[in-house]
């Protein structure tokens, strides 16, 4: 049976020196403040940005929450971004995604001042993390590392494999872990990789950020690996009270029957993503009151 890894824990841990942080800031008359976008109503994300306020607020930080209709223009949202980036007292601004599908993603990403770019979306975020600059790295990937490395897993030479390459998680994963001062040996696996059970378990580390649930079974696991869940998938249950369990990409069971460590779903990578907006946010008021 593998070891089943405590994100929860990790998280609170590292939350502890976050909060020494912020009471630090504070006394300097800077409280962290991040402002939370959202446009329409997916409850997914209604939730996401709940439990990301409710960090920031246990962390002694502040949020200032923006709620737009389904319906908002572009120009709109545009506007509400470029108000925040000439406020001082906004450290951070986060627009959650997805968007509604008549807003060009791409063109709000760019709209955020890359000062205050705590996702690390921005492609000046970007390209200064394929570089190895300075600037903010986007946070579940920061947050996979912090976890492996809090595990104690060796990262430096383990072969790595990613399957998915969204510009959310695989790909900055990819790039992150590469880095010389990781050193791991990364492949990422996608929709046009051929025979992926090979390539899955060659192994030593896998990290699933597909997006479907319990893609990743058992067969497809090399004994002893350690194996990363990102999925967040919204799966109906008759028996949960809002009719909805939450299932990651990993067949769960059966590979923890399997693997020498496993991320369970809720309470893995989901609390290390938003330590690590948390780290953000304070890092990103750190610098502007510097400037
Ligand atoms: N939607 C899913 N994950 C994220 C995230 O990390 N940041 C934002 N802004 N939206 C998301």
């Amino acid at each position: 049976m593998a070891i089943v890894i405590n994100g929860k824990a990790i998280a609170q841990s590292i939350r502890d020196d976050l909060t020494v942080k912020v009471t630090k800031l504070k006394e300097k008359g800077i409280t962290p403040t991040l402002a939370v976008i959202l446009v329409g109503e997916d409850p997914a994300s209604l939730s996401y940005i709940t439990g990301k306020e409710k960090a920031l607020a246990q962390t002694g930080m502040e949020s200032r929450e923006r709620r737009l209709p389904a319906d908002s223009s572009e120009a709109q949202l545009l506007q509400l971004i470029a108000g925040f980036n000439t406020d001082p007292s906004i450290h951070g601004i986060l627009v959650q995604l997805p968007l509604p599908a008549h807003i060009n993603t791409e063109r709000v990403i760019c709209a955020i001042d890359p000062a205050k770019d705590v996702d690390g979306f921005h492609p000046m975020s970007v390209g200064n993390a394929v570089l190895d600059r300075a600037g903010f790295i986007p946070c579940t990937p920061q947050g996979i590392v912090v976890l492996l490395q809090e595990s104690q897993i060796p990262i430096a030479g383990a072969d790595l494999v990613i399957v998915g390459r969204s510009n959310l998680v695989g790909k900055p994963l990819a790039n992150l872990l590469s880095r010389r001062s990781l050193n791991a040996t990364v492949t990422l696996c996608h929709t046009g990789t051929r025979d992926l059970a090979a390539h899955t378990r060659r192994a030593d580390i896998l990290i699933a950020a597909i997006g479907k649930p319990r893609f990743i079974t058992a067969d497809m696991v090399r004994s002893g690996a350690v194996v990363v869940d990102v999925g967040v998938n919204r799966v109906p249950d008759i028996h949960a009270k809002n009719g909805y369990r939450l299932c990651g990409d990993v067949d769960y069971e059966p590979v923890g029957e399997k693997a020498s460590h496993i991320t369970p779903v809720p309470g893995g990578v989901g609390p290390l993503t938003i330590t690590m907006l948390l780290k953000n946010v304070i890092d990103a008021a750190a610098a502007l009151a510097e400037t």
